[in-house]
């Protein structure tokens, strides 16, 4: 049974102490919460007193993106040295954001992939369709090339932490549903989470299939999130704009209860 994991992505939004208020919202709304994972990914200048408001609580924290060296000259850059050691457990990588505006490849994906595993943290690879790619009929075709190069060189006993938790997880979000309101039905998104799994069979094996989250990202918001995690492989979600606002965060979370 894998445990179902909430991860609200900040994106470029939120000052230092609008993040502090935030969270610190979060924390008491949702301080009853057992069997779900929660995660907040706050913009980099944020982490460090968000760390300090979710200390002990059952609040986890991530990173939005990482470099793939650990230290250097990388004039703008943060590594993954330094996400560790600022508290951080999770890192978002290769978020479709990132892959329009900044031109990360599937490539650079890859190797970020890789230096979050070999610094211990835990990756949440995205993939997902552009609209073109869907009408075209083109999905499955792009969420296999993704999770093929991303995931290239990268094995099954290298995802296992010393804790013995697994270093991965993926999230599916399609491009088109992306901050436009206009969620993935149930069965869409279900239909490729199922790809996904079987992909995960083929390049990482049957153990990393078992236990990898998948989870959905896309117009989550809590008049849909319980409809779309009740499918057995939607293993939670990935919300930007709903994340913001503690209530409807809170919201979400505690659909992930009644599933
Ligand atoms: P929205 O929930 O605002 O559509 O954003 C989804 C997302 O990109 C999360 O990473």
């Amino acid at each position: 049974m894998r445990k179902p994991l909430i991860v609200g992505n900040w994106k470029m939004n939120n000052s230092v102490a609008e993040s502090v208020s935030l969270v610190d919202k979060l924390k008491v709304l949702a301080k009853d919460v057992a069997g779900v994972e929660i995660v907040v990914a706050p913009p980099f200048t944020a982490l460090f007193s968000t760390r300090d408001v979710i200390k002990g609580s059952n609040i986890k924290l991530g990173a939005q993106n990482i470099f793939w060296e650990d230290r250097g000259a990388y004039t703008g850059e943060i590594s993954p040295l330094m996400i560790a050691d600022i508290g951080c457990e999770y890192v978002i990588i290769g978020h479709s954001e990132r892959r329009e505006y900044f031109k990360e490849s599937d490539e650079i994906v890859n190797k970020k992939i890789k230096s979050t595993i070999r610094n211990k943290l835990k990756a949440v690879m995205c993939v997902g369709e552009s609209l073109k790619d869907r009408e075209e009929g083109r999905t499955m075709q792009v969420i296999e090339s993704q999770m093929r190069k991303g995931l290239e060189g990268i094995s099954n006993s290298e995802l296992q932490t010393p804790n013995s938790e697994f270093q991965l997880v993926i999230a599916y979000e399609p491009v088109w549903a992306i901050g436009t309101g206009r969620n993935a039905t149930q069965s869409q998104a279900n239909d490729v989470h199922i790809y996904i799994r079987k992909l995960l069979l083929q390049i990482l094996g049957e153990y990393a299939a078992s236990v990898t989250r998948v989870i959905y990202g896309g117009s989550v918001k809590p008049s849909n999130s319980a409809e779309l995690m009740s499918e057995k492989e939607i293993d939670g979600v990935l919300i930007g704009g709903a994340s913001l606002d503690a209530d409807s965060f809170v919201q979400i979370i505690r659909s992930a209860c009644m599933v």
